[in-house]
């Protein structure tokens, strides 16, 4: 069979990008509708890319051989090389699965419950914060809310002052890479005040922070592994020939986790926000039952569906290969198209309502809701996040009542790697609850 590609748009690729940038959801979903279940795009930079959204053909790509199915060369394309060489996200293959061998036990369902304190105080304390009366973006504070987990649970930062600069830091390295990634010609790093330049500067920054923490670790000894955080762990595990993670690859991991896990968990929850706030029926519920884990969870969920945080998930092929009856050839990106299979009307009846009771009612089919990814690159934080948008989305409502400035929703638009809501997700306190009903946090979610 020849090489062939599935039909696609013909506009020029600048006009395809400017589309996904200003209407990421809209733009996959409308694709899916006219051209069917396997359609082409073309981008800047990434060429032909070849998105799928069936539940059978995303299943191929997601279980496909990883020796075939690239993801780390395909992520390494969007988030260049600050990560490191060690990192698990733009890593393949043997390399890939080692390092993912030592960074899963600490994030399965069971380790990730011993956080929930910290993230229920991380919340407590951001609220008492919040103006009452006055409009606000929701997203920076939950991004507040998130980095301030990330480094108390992931890095397990306790010292105050060193916690302040991490938190000054870090958001430099969010903005300026998000240039970057939109303009990859200035990755060069020509010296001086070229974005390139400010970036690894930025990146230098916090890696002496992080270097510097990982130094106070080691030299705690035997007093450090009583420690519960990420990075305790890691220092205790052993690669399959028994040697430590180095320095070096300490540090890969703890960047890589901060990238993968601060914004997208803040954007997550600010579109349950988002969603909440113009479902006033499911609102009304969630703020009657705080405390049932079981609705809060189908929240997330739902929330997670119909607003995918990462729109799609890459790999580029190896080698040829057959997909749906085409002949896809090597070096193509193809891209389970998350956005267009959470809204199919065959597997989700009524796609576009928030209508969080349809998880309750068994759990959605493999496949067909993926915001996670899937097979061995599955993200590592999806029961953290899951865990942590649940004790957030609780302490928050517990504390305030909240309204949205406008019953419009707000527009999607494509930031950095992830889709946020357009205006941050505006907000108003109404009212502070006088006597929040006293929850044990870690009770409530176990
Ligand atoms: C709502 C929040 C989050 C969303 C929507 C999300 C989504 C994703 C997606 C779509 C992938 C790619 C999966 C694939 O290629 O099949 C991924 C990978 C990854 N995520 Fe997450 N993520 C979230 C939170 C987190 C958190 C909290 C952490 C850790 C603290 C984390 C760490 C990672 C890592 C390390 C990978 C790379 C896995 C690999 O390549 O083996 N993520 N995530």
């Amino acid at each position: 069979m020849h090489v062939s590609f599935p039909p696609g748009p013909r506009l020029p690729r600048l006009v395809q990008a400017a589309r996904v940038t200003a209407g990421p959801y809209s733009w996959m979903q409308r694709r899916r509708e006219r051209y069917g279940d396997v359609f082409s795009s073309y981008f800047p930079f990434f060429g032909r890319v070849v998105y799928v959204a069936d539940p059978a053909l995303i299943k191929q790509v997601f279980t496909g051989a990883p020796e075939v199915f690239h993801a780390g060369e395909a992520n390494a394309t969007v988030l260049g090389d600050a990560l490191g060489e060690h990192s698990l996200l733009t890593l393949d293959e043997g390399r890939h699965l080692s390092q993912r061998k030592l960074l899963l036990p600490p994030f399965h369902g069971e380790s990730v419950r011993r956080y929930v304190e910290v993230m229920a105080e991380a919340t407590a304390r951001e609220v008492e914060r919040w103006p009452v009366g006055r409009a606000f973006a929701l997203r920076p504070r939950m991004q507040a809310i998130t980095l301030e987990v990330i480094l108390r649970a992931v890095f397990g930062v306790r010292d105050d002052e060193r916690m302040d600069r991490f938190r000054e830091r870090i958001p430099r390295l969010g903005e300026l890479s998000s240039v970057l990634d939109w303009l990859p010609f200035m990755q060069r790093d020509l010296g001086g005040i070229t974005p390139a330049a400010r970036f690894r500067r930025a990146v230098a920054a916090v890696d002496e922070l992080i270097y510097a923490e990982i130094a106070d670790r080691r030299a705690l000894g035997v007093a450090a592994s009583e420690r519960d955080d990420v990075l305790t762990l890691l220092l205790s595990a052993r690669h399959e020939d028994g040697s430590p993670m180095s320095d070096v690859e300490l540090r890969d991991e703890l960047m890589t986790l901060l990238t993968a896990g601060h914004e997208t968990t803040a954007t997550g929850l600010s579109w349950a926000f988002e969603r909440l706030l113009r479902t006033p029926r499911v609102l009304a519920r969630v703020v009657d039952s705080l405390e049932d884990d079981e609705y809060l969870d189908a929240v997330v969920k739902e929330t997670l569906r119909v607003r995918p945080v990462i729109v799609d998930v890459a790999r580029k092929l190896t080698r040829d290969v057959e997909l749906a009856g085409w002949r896809l050839p090597a070096g193509t990106l193809v891209l389970p198209a998350i956005a267009a299979v959470h809204v199919r009307p065959d597997l989700y009846p009524s796609p576009r309502e928030f209508k969080p009771e349809r998880f309750l009612d068994g759990a959605a089919e493999s496949y067909a809701w993926i915001p996670f990814g899937g097979g061995v690159r599955r993200c590592i934080g999806a029961s953290f996040a899951q865990v942590e948008m649940r004790v957030v989305l609780r302490e928050v409502l517990r504390r305030v009542r909240l309204r949205a400035p406008s019953a419009r929703p707000e527009r999607a638009q494509v930031r950095h790697v992830t889709v946020v809501p357009a205006r941050g997700c505006r907000v108003a306190v109404t009212e502070r609850v006088a006597e929040p009903v006293a929850t044990d946090p870690v009770a409530a979610t176990v």
